[in-house]
């Protein structure tokens, strides 16, 4: 059998090949980078040096309509600086983020357009109760958005409208008059995701919407975010740790590690046959559904210091596959057979199949 990735001029530069014909969302080279410094005086009294955090370092990728590209790695690895910087919480420090082929950088000095294509993307947090104002009906909480943007003209309109919304979610129509702490974990999951919904989005980042709920109600809120994909043609970002979820919802994966991706796949190749070592180490920790009682490999090692990172390869100090090119050389992110991989000893054709 020949090594994943096969001889070495199979390799082309990444773009345009993971490029879906007209997609919803285009991200180019996006960074962010924070200052972590102590405080000036701080600094120059106990001569400490400025320190920054690439959260996000040159991440590309894109979305097609309709399509779920859902993002994994371990915590700090920055997959929710990726989300922000999508729906525009934060500001890049380098890159472009493109929705519906509009620059949405530049649109910052055309407030309305920006209001306008805002409107168009919406967030789902991980926790549903702390995204909740506690003191607020239902009614208000999933009318707000509608009145922020005048999407309701009366009282009656809007009461519909939310009625409508939590229906489509599974909740009663009569819930409108109750509080966030009178529903269960995932119920409130539910009136979150209704709230993202007002706007008629057409693009929906989740941030570990399902993390905070237990398994059995987890896939509920799963399958109803998957029935209104279908519904509604909604295209989504979604963001998990948990690899089982991963599976049950996407189309696409991208596995991050350090701020950067070093695998993206459409989702049965990059779980039949994954290619980086990282992707491998993270598959191989899966717990094994079917009980088959083949051994599972714990996920080893640690994710290095985002204040230090290793140089090279972020990954090598994990990685059983390392050699010296490994730890000098950051590897470019390369297309082979309709895969993304960044990793050297993939590119040499290094790896055991
Ligand atoms: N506002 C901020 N200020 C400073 N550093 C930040 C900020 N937000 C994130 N970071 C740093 O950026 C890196 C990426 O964080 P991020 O929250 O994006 O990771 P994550 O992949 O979402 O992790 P988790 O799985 O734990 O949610 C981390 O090292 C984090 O400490
Ligand atoms: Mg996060």
């Amino acid at each position: 059998m020949s090594p994943p990735g096969g001889p070495k001029g199979e390799y082309r530069r990444a773009q345009p090949e993971g490029i879906p014909v007209n997609p919803l969302v285009q991200v180019q080279d996006l960074a962010k980078v924070f200052d972590v410094s102590a405080p000036w005086l701080n600094r120059v009294l106990e001569r400490k040096p400025r320190q920054v955090v690439h959260a996000v370092d040159g991440v590309s990728f894109s979305i097609g309509r309709g399509r779920t590209l859902a993002l994994v790695g371990e915590s700090g690895c920055g997959k929710s600086t990726v989300a922000r910087l999508l729906v525009g919480l934060y500001a890049p420090t380098r890159g472009q983020v493109l929705f519906d082929g509009q620059d949405t950088l530049a649109l910052e000095a055309a407030p309305a357009r920006l209001r306008a294509l805002r409107r168009r993307m919406q967030m789902i947090f991980q926790d549903p109760y702390a995204s909740l104002n506690p003191r607020w009906k239902v009614l208000d909480i999933v009318a707000e958005p509608l009145r922020e943007h005048g999407l309701a003209a009366g009282a009656a309109e809007q009461r519909a409208r939310v009625e409508a919304l939590l229906q489509a979610v599974g909740l009663a129509a009569a819930d409108v008059h109750k509080f966030p702490h009178q529903f269960s974990g995932g119920q409130r999951q539910r009136i979150s995701i209704a709230r993202a919904l007002a706007t008629q989005p057409e693009f929906l980042v989740c941030d570990e919407p399902t993390s905070a709920l237990d398994v059995s109600v987890q896939a509920q809120v799963l399958n109803i975010m998957k029935d209104l994909q279908r519904e509604q043609g909604l295209t989504y970002l979604f963001i998990s740790h948990n690899l089982a979820v991963v599976r049950h919802v996407s189309d696409e994966v991208g596995v991050m590690y350090l701020g950067r991706l070093v695998e993206l796949a459409p989702k049965t190749t990059l779980f039949g046959r994954p290619r980086h070592p990282y992707t491998r180490m993270l598959l191989d920790a899966i717990p094994d559904i079917h009980m088959s009682g083949s051994a599972r490999t714990p996920v080893q090692g640690e994710v290095p210091n985002p204040l230090n990172p290793p140089s090279g390869c972020a990954f090598h100090p994990r990685c059983p596959h390392a050699n010296a090119r490994c730890s000098a050389e950051r590897p470019a992110l390369l297309a082979t057979g309709g895969v993304l991989v960044a990793c050297h000893a993939v590119e040499e054709g290094r790896l055991p199949g």
